[in-house]
């Protein structure tokens, strides 16, 4: 055994390992601001355009600002029919590889692949973010034996891409819902994919390489992947009245319900409360309030007394019944999510790049010391 007595914090719990003006959390009281704008205004009131341009470019942006920017933003959609082509090979893979595989293969393409320059990372990200949505709309397409749908430059980002997605434009309720969605995912500190990007920026490799290890980091279960796990939830319990003996189940079998708990918040994250009452209002006027009726049962009944041990609803627990209520294939929640982080990934690594230090920390060794190497033939 190696030396004991290191001050081992296991999943980096409670470690500041750098500074950031990207977004502030207080998880005792639910708290999140973008850049010292508080997440419940800028839900209501912004569009997610203004949030990439206010995280990439330091603040709200003025009309003028904001047009220039749609200008450069809506330009940037299309993707190489050499990518399409690649995500025609791996079409049958789920469309979170296929977005992480995209991603890679865009690199191929930008003419800033390799300049780690604020300026370059910055425009980087913000084709990245624009050419995102293409990749994951072209392959859900491909996969369905469709062709892809070329960007609609006369839509907002979240409508052009349900217009991809689908090959016929949203409607404004349904436009908006996926325009707020992208806003409150958009950034997080130092949640698991944004570490794993900065990782990446740190060793002063590029932004698709970050990107690509934000959205592999996303995909897990215990991050990103909660919101498709929730709905599968729902759909096994099927009705309200089935949804005490099923969670309790798997809770007394050691499971966890998914949309609940989080690192940082030990109250309600203040994200879900914009998605709860949309998902409230949607399941109504689509005709189906029971998907709505079997989640807040579960919040208000099964997982009331996980309150006092700080554990309450997270952004994905709503998201997947909105998700699912728009049509949208429950394999496509976790692609929506990168599609709205990505320029919180950009950020966080304009900030790593701007002051770097290599992120490289230790393990403690706990296993056998200076064993006796024995040839092949004789073990
Ligand atoms: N259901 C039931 N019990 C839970 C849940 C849950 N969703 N979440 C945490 N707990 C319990 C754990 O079993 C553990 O209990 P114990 O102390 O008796 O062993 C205790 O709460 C602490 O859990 P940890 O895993 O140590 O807490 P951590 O901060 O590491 O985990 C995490 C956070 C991974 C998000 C966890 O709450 C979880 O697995 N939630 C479900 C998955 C989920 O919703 N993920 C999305 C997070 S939000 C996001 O990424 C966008």
């Amino acid at each position: 055994m190696a030396s004991e007595g290191f001050d081992i914090k296991r999943g980096l719990k409670d470690v500041y390992f750098d500074t950031t003006e990207a977004s502030f959390i207080d998880g005792d009281v639910g708290k999140l601001l973008y850049r010292g704008y508080n997440i419940h205004d800028l839900a209501e009131k912004a569009t997610f355009e203004e949030i990439v341009y206010l995280l990439l470019y330091g603040d709200l942006p003025n009309q003028r600002q904001l047009d220039d920017f749609n200008v450069e933003f809506r330009g940037s959609r299309s993707i190489p029919e050499e990518v399409i082509n690649v995500l025609r090979v791996v079409k049958d893979c789920h469309p979170m590889d296929a977005l992480r595989t995209g991603i890679s293969a865009l690199s191929a393409f930008d003419p800033d692949v390799t300049d780690n320059s604020i300026e370059a990372t910055r425009r980087k990200g913000i084709r990245l973010t624009a050419q995102a949505p293409t990749i994951v709309a072209a392959h859900h397409r491909i996969r369905n034996g469709l062709d892809p749908v070329a960007p609609n430059p006369g839509l907002n980002h979240a409508g052009n891409f349900l217009y991809m997605l689908r090959g016929a434009e949203p409607t404004e309720d349904e436009n908006r819902l996926i325009d707020v969605d992208f806003v409150l995912h958009a950034e997080h500190g130092a949640n698991a994919s944004a570490f794993g990007a900065r990782v990446v920026a740190s060793t002063l490799s590029d932004l698709h390489s970050a990107v690509v290890t934000g959205v592999a980091v996303l995909k897990g279960p215990w991050h990103g992947g909660a919101a498709e796990e929730v709905m599968k939830m729902a759909l096994d319990i099927g009705q309200p009245e089935n949804a005490e003996e099923y969670a309790r189940k798997l809770l007394d079998s050691g499971g966890r319900v998914m949309g609940f708990g989080h690192r940082v918040y030990k109250a309600e994250d203040p994200r879900a409360r914009h998605l709860r009452e949309r998902s409230q209002r949607l399941g109504q006027e689509k005709g189906q309030p029971h998907w709505f009726q079997i989640l807040t049962y579960l919040e208000q009944n099964v997982m009331a007394p996980y309150r006092d041990r700080g554990i309450f609803v997270n952004v994905d627990f709503f998201a997947g019944s909105i998700y699912y209520l728009l049509e949208i294939p429950d394999d496509l929640f976790i692609p929506i999510f990168a599609l709205g982080r990505i320029p919180g990934w950009t950020l966080q690594c304009m900030e790593q790049y701007s002051d770097n230090i290599l992120l490289r920390p230790l393990l403690e060794y706990t296993g056998e010391m200076d064993l006796e190497y024995v040839p092949i033939d004789q073990r």
